[in-house]
């Protein structure tokens, strides 16, 4: 925002003696942060334990992001160097700014584009339709975030990398989970990685990384003319070690599972929930799901029409966004709505309270798929929406995340009928460190529907 000439005292919710705001913040962030918004305005600071973190939030923080100013205000890289340095890596995509990242940005955007799924629906519904079978049998109960976790693992093995390490899911799952909490989100102390649980993990996702390295090198040119987000990034490193270092290959190989997983099993988790608890959306979503499934081949045309399916992955990530805020570190002093904010302060840009708000998304807490229909289009309001982010860093995976979920939706729910459990009414979630439904959130198989292949 521009400068002014008032520079006001930027407000501080104390929070509770010596612990602060911890528990709002490790409840429902979203919540607490909307809740600040609407007593305090755009421009706040929380207290949590030793730390206090400025945060930005408001319609106008979106495209203030995306401005030139917004991007000059602020940096990334404090964020992620934790993650580099645990990885001896010199840098990683989400953790550089300005000119390298977009030089680094333009070797992974092809890799990471919804053009990786082009022709390869069937094949991506041959993958969900074999999860379904292994994990999701009649008469079992599931355990929903763990076996989405193996699915999606799967999808995104084979789609970019062209490798499923479904046995080294939990590796992963372990490895990303200390990292972001110890050394991004910060929620926990850093004595956690010297467990001998996160050690084993992460030592067998540098041997995951590495064999994806063995295996490109021993390959060749590929023979299908199929490139991945593996054969660009090792293209680009062998044609300029100064973008893509030796040292940062692992790190880089395995970012589709740092920066999918989680998220997408967690927002999925996020709607199986929603969609049984909302019986006319799930008719819907069969009705849709039987006739598309029915119609032959899966083509990108195919999944326009599953419009109810993808107005529930909408709205799940409007309800339930995996990241609240992003985190960013004050490049320089900057006034934001007439508040000085200092250089090098931390600072979360919270563009998701917005979805909350009900100038913008009328009875915001509401699961109404409508909402983004041509007649309503709430979410095209200008810094609505932003459950990819705003700004420089924007999901470069949103396209791939949008169809993975409403595929795999529209075939959870065509094949399997599924319950909820007495005591799973509401959802429990957790936030640390993405937020999502908890671990024990199950659900009953009752019955198939349709056959796989049906
Ligand atoms: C529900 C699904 C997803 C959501 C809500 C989501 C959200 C986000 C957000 C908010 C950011 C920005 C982080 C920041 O600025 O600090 C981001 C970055 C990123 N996402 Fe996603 N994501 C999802 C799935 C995926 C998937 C499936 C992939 C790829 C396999 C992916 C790849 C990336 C990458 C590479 C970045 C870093 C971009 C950059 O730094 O330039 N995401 N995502």
């Amino acid at each position: 925002m521009t400068a002014s000439t008032t520079v006001g005292t930027i407000p501080v919710v104390r929070g509770a003696p010596v612990i602060g705001s911890v528990a709002e913040l490790a409840s429902d962030p979203a919540a607490f942060f909307v809740r600040c918004y609407a007593e305090r305005g755009p421009v706040f600071r929380v207290r949590a334990l030793r730390r206090t973190l400025t945060v930005l939030a408001g319609p106008e923080l979106a495209r203030w992001m995306g401005s030139r100013e917004g991007q000059a205000n602020l940096r990334s890289a404090e964020v992620w160097q934790g993650l580099v340095d645990e990885y001896g890596a010199t840098r990683t995509l989400t953790g550089v700014d300005g000119a390298e990242h977009r030089r680094l940005r333009e070797v992974m955007r092809r890799g990471y584009s919804r053009e990786a799924l082009d022709g390869r629906f069937d094949e991506l519904l041959a993958i969900t339709d074999e999860c379904l079978d292994r994990a999701w049998r009649p008469g079992t109960t599931v355990p929903v975030v763990e076996a989405l976790q193996l699915l999606v693992t799967s999808q995104l093995g084979t789609m970019l990398t062209g490798t499923v390490p479904t046995e080294y899911v939990r590796d992963i799952r372990t490895t990303i989970l200390y990292i972001l909490n110890a050394l991004v989100t910060r929620q926990r102390p850093e004595i956690i990685l010297h467990s001998p649980v996160y050690r084993r993990s992460r030592a067998r996702v540098q041997e995951l990384g590495e064999q994806m390295i063995r295996a490109h090198r021993a390959q060749g040119p590929r023979s299908d003319g199929r490139r991945t987000l593996v054969d660009d990034l090792m293209d680009a490193h062998d044609a300029d070690p100064g973008l893509v270092a030796a040292d940062d290959l692992v790190l880089a190989l395995t970012g589709p599972y740092v920066a999918g997983l989680d998220t997408v099993a967690n927002t999925l988790g996020c709607l199986v929930h929603a969609v049984l608890a909302h019986p006319d959306v799930l008719a819907r979503i069969r009705a849709e799901a039987d006739e598309v499934f029915a119609s032959g081949p899966l083509t990108e045309a195919s999944l326009e029409r599953l419009t109810a399916t993808s107005g529930a992955v909408m709205e799940t990530m409007r309800l339930y966004p995996i990241a609240v805020a992003q985190p960013r570190v004050a490049n320089r002093d900057f006034e934001y709505a007439r508040h000085l904010i200092r250089e090098g302060e931390p600072v979360y840009c919270a563009v998701t309270v917005p979805h909350f708000l009900p100038e913008l998304f009328p009875e915001p807490l509401r699961f109404d798929i409508d909402r983004y229909g041509p007649e309503r289009r709430e979410h095209a309001t200008p810094g609505a929406y932003a459950p990819f982010g705003k700004g420089p860093h924007t999901c470069l995976g949103k396209g791939i995340a949008d169809a993975l979920m409403t595929l795999t939706a529209a075939r959870i729910f065509h094949r399997l009928d599924l319950a909820l459990g007495p005591g799973d009414a509401a959802l429990r979630r957790r936030a640390a460190p993405t937020p999502g439904p908890v671990a024990s959130f199950r659900v009953r198989v009752a019955g198939e529907r349709r056959a796989r292949g049906a």
